[in-house]
């Protein structure tokens, strides 16, 4: 025991600044695992969900705007409602009585003069986009160096590995640290867990964290000293295994697999190829594969056959874990839409196929005989808490939007669930598209749940990563199969007193195995860090200089790469067809880049489709979706296709389909304004050609709502 140096009075921590720390808030390990940061150290910070990371940045930020002269911290978040949830519940409470904190998102204005709001703010929470577009962009309201920043806060840091923005940032951050450039900006990272990044061993998983801190240029910290009263702080909630038997019979099943072999012999698979088992992830990965294969060799019968197939494999995924009636009903809605307008036989054949067996696969899904007996054991479970007599929340987390849905109708048209009081909503992810929740949506289910107007949340696992939702008496994960990190989040989520963590799967089964094994990554992530924080500090550090020079190595080979290939194919070579029914759309120079959007830029485009803003754009021959329109400015209305619905081609050769357009083999240009409107002046008999490209914008806004004939555009 010792006098406090802070409060003078008698003090049992060896922490410098206990008592004040306390007053913030900080329990002591949090006092522990901050630490090395108000030594100006970079750090990453591991606490488990519910530990309280955020307070304790709240706090190194505090520490750090007192000390610093200049200081300017950044908080960078990776989901758009975070920005809110992170500015209203953690740092303007705290620090905005005595400090200019703003909140940027893609949402407001303010990302357009992002470099002026960082200039007059002392604190900036944003998306980590918003960060990395201002790094790369020269304009000068735009523009933020890294060397501005003083502290800099990444929240959920483990993303900050392979491409995904929190790494391109920090790439900027580790080139600079390797020339010496200074100053650099101390940097603070959060997480609940790091993963092992697949790794099943330990060493391997040893090579991913220490990957992880060198991208960080971090050191990785945890409760120590103080872990038992983390353990008393955030408990673990009790874990129970609810595991079922196989069906024994199962005759929907096996006639959808019946049907589907009928698809097989039809669809003239590749000699070399063989299909792994129906119903399985492996399936879909080889009908996948072989769609693209049949749009590279514009073979319409294997592309086609192949994406009917995927729709089938979906309703068996369905059939595992939901009502046999939901897998009927996805079937159903898929050729529902398909009814309209077969384009050649291969579409009849399918079409006819699924009529000829609707009845039948209809009423084996009612044959309750042979329904799911996982959604049995589901019901038990939430019957034995709703029952109790306990007042009680629970969350069921699930696969897809369309697998909460299914849940959703279930629980409603339960009679036993009904009895027992349970009154459940879904909530999904914010986004934009009609499947998504707008944030207030959001916002509203979360208030329902807090105040007991809802008492059962079903939710897709990634969609609620970070959301505020209060204490759960019971979290169930259900039909789900995500990583070790996915698995510890959701756990997290019961944290009221002697809350239950339910996992329900059928026995040896896959969602089985994969629980144990993210068990077991757990726990090697936990021995991973051990090892990687036993290192000495001369170890580490070369270890991870050592990284950081190979990652920045391989990212300057990886852009030549990239770079030469797109050079050797010139845009205006290459065809874009449409992926349904191979009609040429567009060449690859119609389309230029506007903002992270690719637009067709060409105006004759326009004659594919009678347009109306906002709406998707689809063929006209075979109703493939291609994208969607999009307001820019408020006023020009332009065509934004997903390159995913397309094939590819140039003369003399066919090229594999790609997801994204950052993969396509040829360079798409930045969009100029100025050419645009000249072309487009004939058609909107408005000159713009003495506008100046740089000043375009606000100008534009207003000539533009002036002429009714741009409107038409
Ligand atoms: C349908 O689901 C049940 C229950 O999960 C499973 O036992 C069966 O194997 C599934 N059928 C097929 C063909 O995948
Ligand atoms: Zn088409």
């Amino acid at each position: 025991m010792s006098f406090c140096l802070f409060c003078l009075e008698l003090c049992s921590s060896r922490l410098l600044r206990h008592c004040e720390m306390a007053d913030f808030g900080l329990h002591t390990y949090q006092q522990e695992v901050v630490e090395r940061a108000l030594k100006g150290e970079n750090i990453i910070i591991w606490l488990p969900t519910g530990g309280g990371k955020t307070r304790a940045a709240v706090y190194v930020a505090k520490k750090h705007l007192e000390t610093t002269p200049n200081a300017k911290v950044m908080v960078l978040v990776n989901k758009v409602h975070l920005v809110d949830q992170h500015y209203n519940k953690e740092f303007e409470p705290y620090l905005g009585h005595t400090f200019i904190i703003k909140k940027v998102s893609g949402e407001n204005k303010e990302k357009d003069f992002f470099g002026l709001v960082v200039q007059q703010s002392q604190v900036v929470i944003c998306t980590a986009q918003i960060l990395y577009n201002a790094l790369i962009n020269k304009e000068e309201a735009r523009h933020v160096e890294l060397s501005d920043i003083t502290l800099l806060i990444i929240d959920e840091c483990h993303h900050t590995q392979k491409e995904e923005v929190y790494n391109k940032v920090m790439r900027l951050y580790v080139e600079k640290k390797l020339k010496g450039e200074k100053p650099l900006p101390q940097i603070l990272g959060l997480t609940a867990s790091p993963g092992t990044g697949g790794a099943k061993t330990l060493d391997k998983a040893v090579e991913h964290v220490l990957e992880i801190c060198a991208n960080l240029d971090s050191a990785i910290v945890s409760a120590k000293e103080y872990a038992s009263e983390l353990k008393e702080v955030v408990p673990r909630p009790r874990k129970i295994f609810k595991i079922v038997k196989e069906r024994i019979k199962d005759p929907f099943g096996d006639h959808l697999i019946s049907m589907m072999n009928t698809i097989h012999s039809r669809m003239g698979l590749p000699p070399d190829f063989r299909l792994k088992e129906c119903g399985t992830q492996e399936y879909e990965a080889d009908v996948v594969n072989l769609e693209q294969r049949g749009v590279q060799e514009k073979n319409r019968p294997l592309a086609q056959c192949a994406l009917h197939l995927r729709q089938y494999n979906d309703a068996l995924l369905i059939n595992d874990t939901l009502r046999m009636i939901d897998a009927y009903r996805s079937l159903e809605e898929y050729y529902s839409k398909k009814r309209t307008n077969p384009i050649d036989e291969t579409d009849t054949f399918l079409l006819e196929l699924f009529e000829e067996n609707q009845v039948e696969l209809r009423n084996l899904a009612m044959d309750s005989r042979f329904e799911n007996p996982k959604m049995d054991e589901l019901q038990s479970t939430l019957l034995e808490q709703f029952r109790s007599g306990v007042p009680s929340r629970a969350i069921i987390f699930s696969k897809t939007r369309k697998s909460i849905h299914c849940l959703k109708d279930w629980v409603l048209t339960n009679r036993a669930l009904q009895e027992a009081g349970i009154k459940a909503d879904i909530l999904t992810g914010a986004g934009n598209g009609i499947t998504y929740m707008t944030q207030n949506e959001q916002a509203e289910i979360i208030k329902n749940f807090r105040m007991g107007s809802l008492n059962l949340l079903i939710s897709t696992s990634v969609a609620e990563e970070g959301l505020d939702i209060p204490e759960c008496n019971l979290v169930v994960r259900y039909g789900l199969l995500t990583n070790e990190i996915a698995q510890q989040q959701a756990s997290g989520r019961a944290r009221a007193r002697n809350a239950q963590y339910a996992f329900v799967a059928q026995a040896g089964g896959r969602e089985d195995r994969r629980e144990r094994i993210n068990e077991y990554l757990e726990e090697l992530t936990g021995q991973a860090i051990g090892r990687v924080q036993t290192m000495t500090p001369q170890e580490f550090c070369s270890k991870i200089t050592q990284l950081q020079e190979m990652a920045v190595t391989c990212t300057k080979i990886e852009l030549k790469r990239q770079a030469e290939k797109r050079s050797r194919n010139t845009a205006s070579s290459f065809q874009l067809s449409c992926r349904g029914c191979f009609t040429p759309v567009a060449s690859g120079s119609d389309i230029k880049l506007v903002e992270n959007m690719y637009i067709n830029v060409n105006p004759a485009f326009k004659s594919f489709k009678d347009w109306e803003p906002g709406c998707k754009i689809s063929c006209k021959k075979c109703n493939k979706k291609w994208g969607n329109e999009i307001k820019y400015m408020k006023c020009a209305i332009m065509p934004n296709l997903a390159i995913k619905n397309f094939a590819l081609g140039s003369p003399g050769q066919e090229w594999p389909p790609v997801k994204k357009w950052k993969d396509v083999p040829f360079t798409v240009e930045d969009f100029n304004f100025k050419e645009y409107y000249i072309i487009k002046r004939a058609l909107c008999g408005f000159s713009y050609s003495r506008i100046s490209v740089h000043r375009f914008a606000p100008q534009m806004l207003s000539l533009c709502s002036a002429s009714p004939a741009c409107q038409n555009l």
